[in-house]
Parts: structure tokens; sequence; C-alpha cells
């Protein structure tokens, strides 16, 4: 059918091209580009030889020239962005430039404020619109799945939805004191960050980790739960009818708590830059040197991880619950594909993403968000491609 740009290498990278490589019905042909291109090649000599054709490249992405230069050489059907959010806007302006479908997994957020918010891009809707091209915004778990799941929810079993909790457990044990599942900068940016929920038309802000329940879930038992700002809340408070209050949660262990907030108190998780022996460095990023590269915790990682949401709210007059959730297992993962289950759980919803647009499902020239779009053919993806969910119309609730 045609054929995808991959920008990024990672941990996330990873798991799309072995995903793309699953469908390559779809994806004829992936080009995996990024800043090391070794990491492309490796990828490449692990996948070589199946159906779907692959290339690689090095690609500065922000260098919005460079990036234009390579989708005219490459000529791709569309570019899926799983490097970092940093580069969210100038692989935008080089989709724009040269008329290709666009595709990420987080939304935007400058370097210098740890704050994403879909402002920046959505502020392209017009051009997006006007050149016929679509954007699919945050086709990653959470933000991706968890949005699918609401507009399921909405489209099959309400007439007005009045909450979602937005649930994210990983109860995986990597052996590690301190580690993190994804990018150390940009997960230790989204945890230190001040909390917030949506309540009644407006989103309330709450001090980092200062909201915490309890909650038991399927396959992985009690865990402590978090709640936190997250980016998916922004376009789900716009999108979803009737809606009063949607909250975020994710599960911390004591150990991982404690490890930050030392970090933090010493001033490692700061993005200020400060000057060291003559040199400009920012803490965060000199940490993010020092911690295990997520991609290597793959082996190592075992239990699973759950994410889902519960819904509340009325449908044919009456009170009704909804739980839908996906659980995944490290192992398992890494058995497939190499990876961990966070790199899992979002490498496989970009490629799903992706293919709904390459085969005209979800295709619509604007900038949109994943619950904008008919949820029943993701879902069935879903199953397909390896993150099978699960319903339960009597969950617990959270208080
Ligand atoms: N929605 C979700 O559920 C969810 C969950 C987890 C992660 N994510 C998102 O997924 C994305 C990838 O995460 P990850 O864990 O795979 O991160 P990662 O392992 O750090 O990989 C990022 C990749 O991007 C490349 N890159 C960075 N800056 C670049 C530039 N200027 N030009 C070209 N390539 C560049 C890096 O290149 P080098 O190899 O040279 O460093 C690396 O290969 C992030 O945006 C993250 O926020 C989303």
């Amino acid at each position: 059918m045609g054929k995808a740009l991959i920008i990024g290498a990672g941990g996330v990278a990873g798991v799309v091209v072995h995903k793309c490589c699953q469908n390559s019905y779809v994806y004829e042909e992936i080009c995996i580009a990024s800043r090391t291109v070794s990491k492309c090649d490796a990828l490449k000599a692990k996948l070589n030889g199946g159906k779907t054709k692959i290339t690689t490249a090095q690609v500065d992405a922000n260098n919005v020239p460079e990036l234009i230069a390579l989708i005219e050489r490459v000529k791709p059907d569309i570019v899926i962005n799983v490097a970092l959010p940093y580069q969210d806007l100038t692989i935008m302006d080089a989709c724009l430039a040269t008329k290709v479908d666009y595709v990420d997994t987080a939304n935007y957020e400058p370097e210098d404020t740890a704050k994403f918010e879909y402002k920046w891009q959505w502020a392209y809707r017009e051009r997006f619109k006007e050149a016929g091209i679509t954007a699919l915004l945050g086709s990653g778990f959470d933000p991706g799945v968890t949005s699918v799941f609401s507009a399921y929810a909405q489209k099959h079993y309400f007439d007005e939805i009045h909450s979602i909790d937005i649930l994210d457990a990983n109860a995986g044990d990597h052996g590690y004191p301190f580690a993190t599942n994804f990018n150390p900068e940009i997960n230790i940016r989204e945890v230190t960050a001040n909390g917030s929920y949506f309540e009644n038309g407006k989103f309330i802000e709450t001090e980092p980790m200062s909201i915490k329940s309890v909650y038991d879930f399927p396959q992985i038992g009690e865990k402590d739960i978090y709640l936190l700002h997250h980016e998916e809340m922004e376009s789900l408070a716009l999108n979803i009818k009737g809606i009063k209050k949607i909250r975020f949660w994710m599960t911390f262990g004591q150990s991982y708590l404690t490890h930050l907030k030392v970090l933090e108190n010493v001033g490692m998780t700061s993005i200020e830059p400060i000057e060291f022996e003559g040199k400009q460095i920012v803490p965060l990023q000199f940490l993010k040197a020092v911690l295990p590269d997520p991609a290597s915790l793959g082996p190592r990682t075992k239990g699973k991880t759950n994410i889902g949401c519960i819904f509340q709210g009325i449908k044919d007059g009456k009170p009704r619950t909804y739980y839908v959730y996906n659980v995944c297992d490290h192992q398992e993962c890494y058995k497939e594909v190499g990876s961990q289950a966070i790199s899992y759980t979002t490498g496989v919803p970009a490629m799903i993403g992706a293919s709904m647009v390459m085969t005209g499902k979800w295709k619509r020239p604007g900038v949109f968000t994943i619950e904008e779009f008919d949820p029943d053919p993701f879902m069935d993806a879903l199953n397909k491609f390896g993150l099978p969910w699960h319903e339960d119309f009597a969950p617990a609730l959270i208080d």
C-alpha cells in the first residue's frame, strides 16, 4: 500500500519498526531516520529480509530544510514522529511544506518550559486543512489508546459521559534502584510538573504528587496512584459530550519517589542551564546521561502494565459505569520485539494510528486528536497487533 518515514530510533521507534514489518500489507516500505544513523542501521539489520523494505537515513529533526530534503528524497505517504516532543513543530513544518501526513505520540513542549499543551500544534489546523493533509496527534497509549477508549465508550455505551479516570499502572520491576521506562528527560519533566484535573469546565492545578489514592488493578493488584497532569485531558475536555470531570492517575513505587525527591532537592531535575567547568549544561540532561538507557531495560523488566479508563455517565436515563483496559506483560513484549512494555504500548498504537490515515479510514484534512475519529477500526487493530483490551461494567471506583 505505501511508505512511511519513521523519525527517531529509540525505544518506541524500535517497536514501531517491528510492528510496521508485521503489517507489511500497509507498510510496503519504511525509512528509519534519526540523529544517530547507527541506531537506524541496527534496527534495519534486525528486521531486514521480510516483506517490508527498509532504508535508513541521518537527519537532525530540529532542522526544517534538512527534514524537507529528506521527505522529498524518500517520498513517504506519512511521517511517524517518534523522536522527542521538542521536534513536533519542525516535523509538522516539513510535512506542510511537502504535503505529507503526520502522526506523533506526544504533544509539543518547548525545551526551556516543562509544560506540554496542544495550543502550539492546534495552531496548525487551518494550514493542514488548506494543504489537504492530516495530522494525527498523540497516537501512543496515553495519550492515544486512552482517547480511543473514550471515543469507544461515547459511541457504544453512553448518551453522556460525566467523568473519566485514566489509570496508568506499571508494576514492572527492572531491578535498578532508579530508572525511567521511557526517555528520562521527558519522563522526569512530566512527573515533577504540577498536577491538574478538569472539573466543571476548568482545569485545577495541584502541587506535584500531592493527591494520592490506592487502586486494586486487575491482574496487578493494589498500587498507590498519584494524580498528574496529562495531555489527553485537554482535548477530551473539549470532545466528550457532557463531560464534567477528568483525572489522570499514575502508579509510583516508594523507592522511585524517594529517589526523585532527593534528585529534585539537590537540583538534578532542573531544566535551567548552569555553568560547569566553563560549559553550559542542563542538570536534567546530565542526569539522563547517567541513568540507564530505557532501551536497555527490556531484558531485565518483569511484571505487567495495566492502562485504561473508568467512565461514569448516563445511558437511556440510567447511571452507567464502564472500565476498559489493556494488560501488557514486559517479558512477553521483550520476547516479541526486544523492548519492555512501555515502549511496546506506545509503539503499537503509533503504527496503528499511521495505518488508519494511510488506509484512508482516518484521512481528513486538518489537525486532530484521536477521539475525533471512529474508534472501531482502531479497537479491532489493538486486538490484532498485541494490545487486547478487557471490559468491566462494575469496576471499583476511585474516591
Ligand atoms: N503517548 C504515549 O503513551 C507515550 C509513552 C512513552 C513515550 N512517548 C513518546 O515517545 C517518544 C519517543 O520516546 P522514546 O522512549 O523512544 O525516546 P528515546 O528512546 O529517547 O528515543 C528518542 C529518539 O529520538 C531521536 N532524536 C532526538 N532528537 C533528535 C533530533 N533532533 N533529530 C533526530 N532524531 C532525534 C533520538 O536520537 P539519538 O539516538 O541520537 O538520541 C532517539 O533515537 C517521545 O516523544 C515520548 O514522549 C509517548
